[in-house]
């Protein structure tokens, strides 16, 4: 099993790469990404038939781009991950499946797309499964599954269960059967995505459950999907899933199925976080160092327009500090509190569930410095926002020991292009 990487504190560089040269060339709020550690990610999925990523999770184009040259798919939620899997070179050629469009409903311009270059889709709700019918009769489509149970890093990532809008209902498998055979339409797949953040212990559960739908849609099928949700640690006492044993629990699983239908079935897996949480930064510059009361605050300038995890799930992200001037691992730890520049009290790193401030013994921070937030390489900059007409991170990728621009800070004409003041 993998070893849990240490979490330090105090830093001067990412990838061999000086964080203050990082800033000079390229600016801040920066989010840096070490390919290095996507590739081996990858590669410790190879078990698997199909890696399919969860571009939600980090869509940059260059980031899919090598992926895709890994030999990676990808699924889509929108026409927009519709659009960008394409832009990434990802073929929308239906016998390579190399594009899944998967959601709980087809907006228009969705199901035009999907109509328009036969991708594949994996129906989150029946009435997908018509509609899809009625525009291409005789496709093929698998079926993403609520089970009825669910796990989640947070009430807002658990994705099963009665509280959970994804998935078909485990209890509506014959209406879909139905609608299926009515739209000339054919379950070819079955996929469970139950939370992210999943763990071994809950796992057994997801795929007997997985068996038993399977069973009862029959011998149509050719796939399986374990969905996403592999953890990543973000603390020093938390674990990696023992991967041997998950993919054991799934291929058994497979094999039982495979062996009922006389036909062997492909084990997909559709990660998001695993593939990039841990390639990722963020760097932001301490612009402000002050007190209230007893709290030490260092202000920096990201936010949660850059980095939303912290203030919408209470997520906890690895930091260390960078001195302006070099090594800051023989200063005082003390214990402070990170903030951003937005105009409200909730923009604050170090937060638990609920917007409960909380401090991070570090090296004492200065104006000048820079402070490294940790794995924010999955709902990163993807989850980044304009709030308080802030312009979005630069991004960079450090390939082969050599930085590179994937996609330039925003100006401020990006962001009112497309405003209008009416006469
Ligand atoms: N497949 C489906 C159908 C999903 O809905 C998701 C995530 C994934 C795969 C990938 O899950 P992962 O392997 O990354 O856990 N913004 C939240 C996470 C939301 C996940 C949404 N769906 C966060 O920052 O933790």
């Amino acid at each position: 099993m993998l070893t849990v990487p240490p979490f330090a504190t105090a830093r001067t560089e990412i990838a061999g790469q000086s964080i203050a040269e990082l800033v000079k060339s390229f600016g801040t709020p920066l989010y840096v990404y070490d390919i290095s550690v996507v590739e081996q990610r990858i590669s410790d999925l190879a078990a698997f038939d199909r890696i399919r990523y969860a571009q939600k999770a980090c869509g940059n184009l260059a980031i899919l781009d090598r992926m895709r040259r890994q030999g990676v798919v990808v699924d889509a939620v929108s026409a927009g991950e519709i659009r960008r899997a394409i832009a990434a070179g990802f073929s929308t050629d239906s016998s390579k499946h190399e594009i899944v469009y998967t959601a709980d409903i087809f907006d228009r311009e969705a199901l035009d797309l999907v109509v328009e270059h036969s991708l594949d889709v994996n129906c989150g709700s029946p009435d997908m499964i018509s509609q899809l019918g009625e525009r291409r009769p005789g496709a093929e489509v698998t079926l993403r599954i609520n089970p009825g149970f669910g796990h989640g890093h947070s009430q807002k990532t658990n994705t099963g269960g009665e509280q959970s809008k994804h998935g078909i209902w485990h209890e509506q498998i014959d209406e879909c059967l139905r609608r299926a055979d009515q739209a000339r339409i054919t379950i070819t797949g079955l996929h469970m995505h139950i939370g992210s953040g999943t763990d071994l212990e809950h796992l057994s559960e997801v795929c007997e459950a997985m068996e038993r739908t399977a069973l009862s849609v029959g011998r149509t099928l050719k796939t399986i999907s374990a969905g996403g949700g592999l953890p990543v640690p973000y603390k020093s006492d938390e674990t990696y899933v023992d991967l041997d044993k998950y993919f054991q629990l799934w291929d058994a699983t497979r094999n039982r199925l495979s062996e009922t239908f006389g036909h062997r079935l492909e084990l997909e897996i559709e990660p998001g976080r695993y593939l990039s949480a841990e390639s990722g930064s963020l760097i932001a510059e301490v612009r402000s160092v002050k007190k209230a009361g007893a709290n030490v605050f260092v202000l920096v300038d990201a936010g949660f327009n850059d980095l939303a995890r912290p203030v919408m799930y209470g997520a906890y992200h690895p930091i260390s500090v960078c001195g302006a001037r070099g090594d800051v691992s023989t200063r005082e730890q003390l214990d402070v509190i990170i903030g951003g520049p937005l105009c409200e009290s909730g923009d604050i790193f170090t937060q638990r569930e609920g917007g409960f401030v909380e401090s991070r013994k570090l090296p004492m921070p200065m104006v000048g410095d820079y402070v490294v937030l940790e794995n924010a390489g999955a709902y990163g900059f993807v989850m980044a926002s304009n709030y308080n007409s802030k312009t979005r991170a630069a991004e960079v990728m450090i390939e082969n020991g050599e930085a590179k621009l994937i996609r330039r800070r925003e100006t401020f004409d990006d962001l009112i292009r497309g405003e209008v003041i009416p006469e």
